[in-house]
C-alpha cells in the first residue's frame, strides 16, 4: 500500500531524530539535487519538507552533508548523462564520512534498466526509490539507519495521492500547487507516462485548502503543475474540470497570481480559455506545446490534434484576449521528420508569433513506441534544423517584445540590483525598471518603453 500514512510516518520521523541525536549528529545536513521539470521541483520541495520535519538542515553543498538525495529526469538522454556522473562524485565524499547516506530518486529511477545499474554499478548508493514512494522517505532512512544495508522501493502502484506530506516552498513568494500526477497520454516519443504512472487529480478542497493557505502565508505567485492540467478532474467523485477550478482559486480574496503547467492542445477546450478570461488573476500566457507542425509526424507522435485545431486554439485565445502571449515546447528531428516536416513547424513558429519556445532535438527512449520507429535523418540534419528554428524565433519572440511598447503591465518583481528591479509580467515576459529594494515581492504598474533582451519600462 503507497498511500500516505502520516501517523506512521511521523513515528520514522521522530525516530530518525531521535538516532540523529544518539549519534551525535548536532545539526544533520542535507543536499537535494534535483533535475527535470517543476513536477520534479515540487517534489523535491515535499521531501525538503520530510527532511526538514526529521531535523535535516538544508545545504547546496554535497560536501560535508549527512545525507545525498538526486532527483532525476529521464526526459532526454541528457538529463541521464548528467545524473550518472555527479552520482558518482559522491564516492569521494562518502570515503570521507562513512555515515553520509547517498539516495537517488525520481523518473530515472524508476526504470528497471536504471535502477538496476545504480544498484549493480553504484554500490554506494543506499536508497533507491521511484516516483510515487516519495512520502516514505522518513521510513527509508529509519531502516538505512539501523542496519538495513540498502533500500530498493519502485511500487509504482498508481495508489491514492498521498496529502499532508509536509512542504518546504524554497521559491521565496512564488510556490507550486502540483493539481495532478502522472500521465495517460502515451505520446509516442515521450518516457513520462511509464515513470510517472497513471493520471491522478487531488481533489479541489485539498488543492483549495493549500492555495488558500499559501495566499495567507504571503504566496504572491501559484503556479498550478500537472502533465496535462487540461485534463484535471478525470476520475473525480465530483464536478469539476480545469476550468472550475481555476474559477474557484482565482475567487480566493488576496492580491496574487496564478500560473499553470503544461496545457495540452487536445484538451484546451473554449470553456478554459473563457475562464482564464474571466479569471483576473490568471496569467494572460499559455504555455501550450505543439511538438511539431506537420500533420503527420503529430500523427506518429499520437498528439491527438492537428496543426489546424492548434491555430485554431490560438485563434480563439486571441479573439478573447487580444493581448495573451504563447509560449511552446518543439521536438526537431523526430523519427523520419522529412524536411517538409520541418517547414511545418517553422510556419506554425511564424503564424503564431511566440513569446518563446522551449526546443529540443528528439532523443530516443527506450521503451517507447518512438524508439522503434525508422530514422532516416541524420545528427547533422537534426542540428542545422535545429538552429534554422532558433534563428526563426530570436526574430519572432523579438517582434512580440516589440509589440508591447506602449503598453501598461503589471510586474511581479523578484530581484533588485544596482537601482533596477526585474520581474516577470501577466504575459511571462521579463520586465526592468528603475525603482528599490522594497517593492520586491510586490506587484508595480509599469508602461513599457523599450524592448532590448527584454522589456524595459517605468513605473507609473
Ligand atoms: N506534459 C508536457 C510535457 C512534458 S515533457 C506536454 O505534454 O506538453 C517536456 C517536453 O520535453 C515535451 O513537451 C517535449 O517537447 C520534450 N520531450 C519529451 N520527450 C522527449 C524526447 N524523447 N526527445 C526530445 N524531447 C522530448
Ligand atoms: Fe509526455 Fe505526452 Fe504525457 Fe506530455 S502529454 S508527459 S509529452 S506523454
Ligand atoms: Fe523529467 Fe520526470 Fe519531469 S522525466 S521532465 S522529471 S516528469
Amino acid at each position: 500500500m503507497n498511500t500516505y500514512n502520516a501517523a506512521e510516518q511521523s513515528v520514522y520521523l521522530s525516530r530518525v531524530q531521535e538516532l540523529l541525536k544518539i549519534r551525535k549528529v548536532n545539526t544533520p545536513k542535507a543536499c537535494v539535487t534535483t533535475y527535470g521539470c517543476q513536477q520534479n521541483v515540487s517534489d523535491s520541495q515535499h521531501l525538503k519538507g520530510l527532511l526538514v520535519s526529521m531535523g535535516y538542515e538544508l545545504t547546496d553543498k554535497p560536501d560535508g552533508a549527512d545525507f545525498v538525495l538526486f532527483n532525476t529526469c529521464a526526459v532526454r538522454e541528457h538529463a541521464e548523462d548528467r545524473v550518472w556522473g555527479n552520482v558518482g562524485s559522491i564516492k569521494k565524499f562518502k570515503e570521507k564520512n562513512p555515515s553520509l547516506i547517498l539516495a537517488v530518486c525520481g523518473c530515472m529511477v524508476q526504470q528497471e534498466k536504471n535502477a538496476e545499474r545504480f544498484s549493480k554499478s553504484y554500490p554506494y548508493v543506499d536508497i533507491i526509490f521511484g516516483t510515487q514512494v516519495g512520502h516514505r522517505l522518513p521510513e527509508f532512512i529509519y531502516r538505512k539507519l539501523t542496519g538495513e544495508r540498502r533500500i530498493i522501493e519502485l511500487t509504482l502502484d498508481n495508489s491514492e495521492i498521498p496529502e499532508g506530506v509536509p512542504v518546504f516552498q524554497d521559491g521565496g513568494f512564488k510556490g507550486f500547487i502540483p493539481i495532478m500526477y502522472g500521465c495517460d497520454n502515451f505520446c509516442s516519443y515521450c518516457i513520462v507516462p511509464y515513470v510517472r504512472g497513471r493520471e491522478r487529480s487531488r481533489t479541489s478542497e485539498a488543492i483549495l485548502s493549500e492555495a488558500r493557505q499559501m495566499i495567507k502565508d504571503g504566496f504572491k505567485e501559484i503556479m498550478l503543475l500537472g502533465q496535462n492540467v487540461n485534463s484535471y478532474g478525470k476520475g473525480l467523485d465530483e464536478d469539476i474540470n480545469f476550468a472550475k477550478l481555476l474559477r474557484k482559486i482565482n475567487d480566493i480574496p488576496g492580491d496574487f497570481r496564478i500560473k499553470f503547467m503544461t496545457s495540452n492542445p487536445k484538451d484546451c477546450t473554449d470553456e478554459l480559455l473563457l475562464s482564464i478570461k474571466e479569471c483576473e488573476k490568471v496569467e494572460r500566457h499559455l504555455h501550450l506545446p505543439f511538438q511539431s507542425g506537420s500533420n503527420a509526424v503529430l500523427k506518429r507522435m499520437n498528439r491527438k490534434y492537428t496543426m489546424e485545431s492548434y491555430l485554431q486554439i490560438i485563434k480563439t485565445a486571441r479573439e478573447l484576449m487580444p493581448d495573451i502571449t504563447f509560449t511552446s515546447d518543439v521536438i526537431v528531428g523526430f523519427p523520419d521528420e522529412s524536411e517538409e516536416d520541418f517547414e511545418k513547424t517553422l510556419e506554425l513558429v511564424s503564424k503564431v508569433g511566440f513569446s518563446a519556445l522551449f526546443t529540443f532535438i528528439y532523443s530516443k527512449r527506450d521503451g517507447t513506441p518512438a524508439a522503434v520507429m525508422p530514422d532516416g535523418v541524420t545528427r547533422e540534419q537534426k542540428g542545422r534544423r535545429f538552429e534554422r528554428l532558433l534563428r526563426l524565433q530570436e526574430r519572432e519572440g523579438k517582434k512580440v517584445l516589440e509589440s508591447m511598447v506602449g503598453r501598461t503591465v503589471r510586474v511581479l518583481c523578484e530581484e533588485y540590483s544596482g537601482g533596477l528591479v526585474f520581474g516577470k509580467d501577466e504575459h511571462q515576459l521579463n520586465v526592468k525598471f528603475a525603482g528599490d529594494q522594497n517593492i520586491i515581492g510586490k506587484f508595480a504598474d509599469v508602461i513599457i518603453t523599450n524592448a532590448g533582451e527584454c522589456l524595459s519600462g517605468e513605473r507609473i
